[in-house]
């Protein structure tokens, strides 16, 4: 069964969110597109949470997001438990984001970026692993404990 990827973009992000959708579809991956879809004005937040939430409920094991500087999808996939969501400008990162810290959100600042290299950092962020070992514990630590807030 193919994996399904959520992916959501605000109008910033949504042209570029476009070509991610069909990259993704070539490469055999069921996307689920939850917008924007028209360059209207919208607040980012209001797409980060849906994807964010079925990372966070194990739903699905990782999640797109694309919005000007990357910065608000981030910040707003970030308060889920559980979402690792990385903020990605080179593939060098995507790679670091994925071996170090386990992302398993993939923020691309689609104002920053050229469409080839979005493609560039989406593939290197699917296709690298986890490192695991030293960076398992590291990992555990960013999550807080229940009544800690
Ligand atoms: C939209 O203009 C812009 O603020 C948004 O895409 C994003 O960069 C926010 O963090």
């Amino acid at each position: 069964m193919a994996e399904k990827i959520p992916i959501a973009a605000d109008h910033a992000g949504y042209e570029m969110k476009a070509r991610l959708v069909a990259h993704l579809q070539s490469l055999g991956f069921e996307v689920e597109d939850h917008g924007t879809n028209s360059p209207a004005s919208t607040d980012y937040a209001d797409y980060a949470h849906p994807v964010a939430e079925e990372v966070s409920s194990g739903a699905v094991k990782r999640g797109v997001l694309l919005c000007g500087t990357g910065l608000g999808m981030s910040y707003a996939a970030n308060r889920h438990a559980h979402v690792r969501a990385a903020v990605v400008w080179t593939p060098e990162i995507a790679e670091l984001s994925r071996r170090h810290n386990d992302a398993n959100v993939l923020v691309l600042p689609s104002r920053f970026l050229s469409e080839s290299d979005a493609e560039k950092i989406l593939d290197t962020w699917l296709n690298t692993p986890f490192e695991g070992g030293r960076h398992v514990p590291r990992v555990e630590k960013i999550e807080l404990k229940e009544g800690s807030e």
